[in-house]
């Protein structure tokens, strides 16, 4: 103790040196050089600000404007910035926030009931994807004559720009992107990010994260009403006993996650508006799972079931509106080109024999949307929007 002390003062006395080099003791001559510097910097003070008041208003009437036009920018900000109209939803997609401060922004819930203006409940389809979204022009048709209904967010790897005409409803959709790595937690916060962003729009209800090789199998119309009038969110959530269920589980998840509550399920997720606040505002179970779900755990495959299945199940439908198909097995599902593409297939995906609850009702429309789909499937399946899928 005492020697650690000793060793300590010691390097603080080094240090000190380091920084305030010591001064040569006093003498006549530094005296005098002293009295001098002394009267140098109070007269170049004095000097200074009196020319400082002198030009105060012409340097900002001149040089700062110049720069910074700070009156217009004020005029044009306290008109549009403050607006109800700009508030409720965003014109721009883009922003300077971090992710601490998106977080924070999009978790805000208002307390009063009532809306101050007309909310008309909106669907925001949500795409996760690297780059281009082949499927942009099929999803045009299905999004065309329902402007007001839905929204669109588009998150890309940082530097993709997405090309598409300013008649499409992917233009400038594309919100500010991260890297992501697949199977790793920043794929948990891609999903989150794209959350966040749509929940500045107070009208958007309902959220749907889809890749880009996913497809709409009904008509906007048909999915709306879906989606709008469901009781439950629908993310998929099932006890897996198996090396790729269970056996991602990590025992120091415990006593918050216990191995009978861990759940898999698909990340291709649909939320209302209530479990999207949730997700976003949560820290306890994302921390737990951003520090033990790594390597070959695949958060985005577990951390929502899980978290759900625990905090709110009773809100969760328990089942995924994607149709997909796993029947080849292997650790990818199939996925379909031009050769597959026909109106029967396309009516097997909407029914293929099973059935599911919807609102605590028994029905054989379970499936929204489809993945996955290869590019060159977008040529048939164009063919057939106007006969098959209604659209
Ligand atoms: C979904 O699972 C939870 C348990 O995790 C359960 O409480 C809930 O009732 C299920 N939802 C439906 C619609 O069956
Ligand atoms: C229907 O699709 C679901 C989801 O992909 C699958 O679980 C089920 O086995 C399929 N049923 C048939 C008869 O193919
Ligand atoms: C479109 O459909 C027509 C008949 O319905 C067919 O002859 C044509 O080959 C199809 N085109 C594509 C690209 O599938």
């Amino acid at each position: 103790m005492w020697n650690e002390m000793k060793v300590r003062s010691k390097a603080d006395q080094e240090e000190a040196v380091d920084y305030f080099p010591s001064t040569p003791k006093d003498s006549p001559i530094s005296r005098l050089v002293k009295f001098v510097s002394f009267l140098v910097v109070f007269m170049a003070g004095v000097v200074l600000g009196l020319s400082v008041s002198a030009h105060y208003t012409r340097y900002f009437n001149s040089h700062t404007e110049l720069f910074f036009p700070r009156t217009e920018y004020a005029v044009s900000c306290s008109k549009e910035c403050f607006s109800i109209k700009n508030f409720v939803q965003p014109a721009s997609l883009m922003h300077s926030m971090t992710d601490e401060e998106l977080f924070w922004r999009a978790s805000m819930v208002p307390k009063m009931q009532e809306y101050p203006f007309p909310r008309v409940p909106k669907v925001a389809f949500m795409f996760m994807t690297r780059g281009p979204l082949p499927f942009a022009p099929l999803w045009d048709r299905f999004f065309k004559g329902h402007k007001g209904l839905y929204s669109v967010y588009v998150h890309t790897l940082p530097d993709y720009k997405l090309n598409v005409p300013e008649s499409s409803a992917f233009f400038a959709r594309q919100i500010p992107s991260k890297e992501v790595s697949w199977g790793s937690i920043t794929l948990v916060d891609a999903e989150k990010r794209l959350l966040a962003n749509a929940l500045l729009d107070f009208s958007n209800e309902r959220f749907v994260l889809l890749s880009e090789s996913c497809i709409p199998v009904y008509n906007f119309p048909t999915v709306y009403e879906y989606l709008v009038t469901s009781k439950h969110s629908f993310v998929q959530s099932y006890d897996e006993d198996t090396k790729q269920g269970r056996g991602r589980y990590n025992q120091h998840m415990a006593p918050e996650i216990m191995l009978t509550q861990w759940r898999k399920g698909s990340q291709w997720f649909e939320l209302n508006r209530e479990l999207a606040i949730i997700i976003v505002a949560e820290y306890k179970s994302y921390s737990l799972f951003r520090k033990y779900c790594k390597p070959s755990c695949y958060p985005d495959e577990h951390y929502i079931p899980t978290y759900l299945s625990i905090f709110h199940g009773s809100l969760n439908a328990n089942r995924s509106v994607t149709w997909v198909d796993w029947s080849r097995g292997g650790p990818h599902p199939a996925r379909y080109g031009a050769p597959s593409i026909t109106a029967e297939f396309i009516q097997f995906m909407r029914n293929n024999g099973t059935s599911c609850t919807y609102n605590s009702r028994s029905t054989s429309v379970c499936f929204l949307f489809a993945r996955k789909f290869a590019p060159s499937a977008l040529a048939p399946l164009l063919n057939l929007t106007s006969t098959v899928l209604g659209y």
